[in-house]
């Protein structure tokens, strides 16, 4: 028989509502939720510098301006699921330092180059569009801070994904070598972008469980169907072409068919051995121990306070 406790629990559950942070709660379900909420921090963090490389190079200061404020938006993303984290009973410190141990996961998209402006309107239109199909669902997660922080992320995500759309559209109506530069870009983010998702539902461990604890609400292939149609009308209309000669709505499922997915990268970037694995958690390593003197700083400053606090 459940404990007075887990039926309480299995009760929120069961009427689709809210978990808070001080009510009780099984372990595993808390552990799932610092597992997937500290990785989707850490993406945030580390998804700030592929774009970042662009920002002393945007084409102009409107453009500047905007990609900006973008990756501060992600950096503000980060901050809000660390402490959504951080409601669960972990420190900040113990998810950042297992982050720059190479020790945590973060989204498998992060670890590939940069090389062109159109990358911009490339992450922005998919990287960021697969990130609201994903995310859109997780504004009515079971556990309260997590699906809170994730609306007003969810909000700066579309925002996001209609910049990156127009920077594509603009190049699309170009020269011929800025419609190159648009279609090359697409070309290399697609297949990655559809990778986000995770892998596919029959090989998903962790799908099954979160989904009957209410944090996820859709399974991976299913939400990967769901971002395949948001593309295909937005790229006629844009006028590339999405890279699967496979690609083809099958009307009697609904469902669109296409090739096959390379999990073999995707394992591979899992592994640490992207493309920019090395680079990008070396990046995150200097710009911790760069930081070191503000954080001394604070607390210095914290414990004077409260010296003086007592006097
Ligand atoms: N990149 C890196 N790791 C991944 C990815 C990916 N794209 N997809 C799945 N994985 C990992 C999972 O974290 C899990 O590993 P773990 O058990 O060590 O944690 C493993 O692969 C198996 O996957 P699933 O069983 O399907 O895991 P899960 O149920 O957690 O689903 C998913 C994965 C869909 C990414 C989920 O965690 C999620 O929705 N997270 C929140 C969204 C998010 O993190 N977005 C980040 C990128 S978007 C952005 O920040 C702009």
């Amino acid at each position: 028989d459940p404990t007075p406790e887990e039926a309480q629990f299995g009760a929120i559950i069961a009427a689709d509502g809210r978990i808070e942070p001080r009510d009780w709660m099984p372990d595993a379900y808390r552990r799932t939720l610092v597992r997937q909420i500290s990785q989707h921090a850490h993406s945030e963090i580390i998804g700030m510098q592929p774009e970042a490389n662009w920002i002393t190079r945007a084409p102009s200061l409107k453009r500047k301006a905007i990609l900006m404020a973008k990756v501060q938006d992600e950096a503000g993303h980060g901050l809000y699921l660390y402490s959504a984290a951080q409601t669960l009973g972990t420190t900040r410190d113990d998810m950042m330092d297992a982050l720059i141990a190479g020790k945590a996961r973060y989204s498998s998209i992060f670890n590939y180059p940069t090389p062109t402006w159109a990358d911009m309107g490339a992450i922005g239109w998919l990287v960021d569009g697969a990130a609201i199909c994903n995310q859109v669902p997780l504004c009515r997660a079971s556990y309260g801070p997590y699906g809170r922080a994730m609306v007003r992320i969810c909000k700066e995500e579309s925002f996001h994904q209609r910049q990156g759309f127009e920077i594509l559209l603009e190049l699309m109506r170009g020269t011929p070598a800025q419609q190159r530069m648009a279609q090359d870009a697409v070309d290399r983010w697609y297949w990655p972008s559809l990778q986000m998702f995770g892998p596919p539902d029959d090989q998903s461990p962790n799908s099954a469980q979160s989904m009957e604890w209410n944090i996820k609400r859709f399974t991976n292939d299913e939400l990967r169907q769901r971002f395949v149609g948001m593309l295909v009308p937005q790229a006629e209309v844009l006028g590339v072409t999405l890279p699967d000669p496979e690609l083809r709505l099958d009307e009697a499922s609904g469902r669109y068919v296409m090739s096959e997915i390379d999990w073999t990268e995707f394992n591979e970037v899992l592994a640490g051995r992207g493309p920019m694995n090395a680079e990008r958690l070396k990046r995150r390593r200097d710009a911790h121990e760069d930081g070191a003197w503000v954080r001394e700083a604070a607390a210095a400053y914290a414990a004077k306070r409260a010296v003086q606090r007592e006097a």
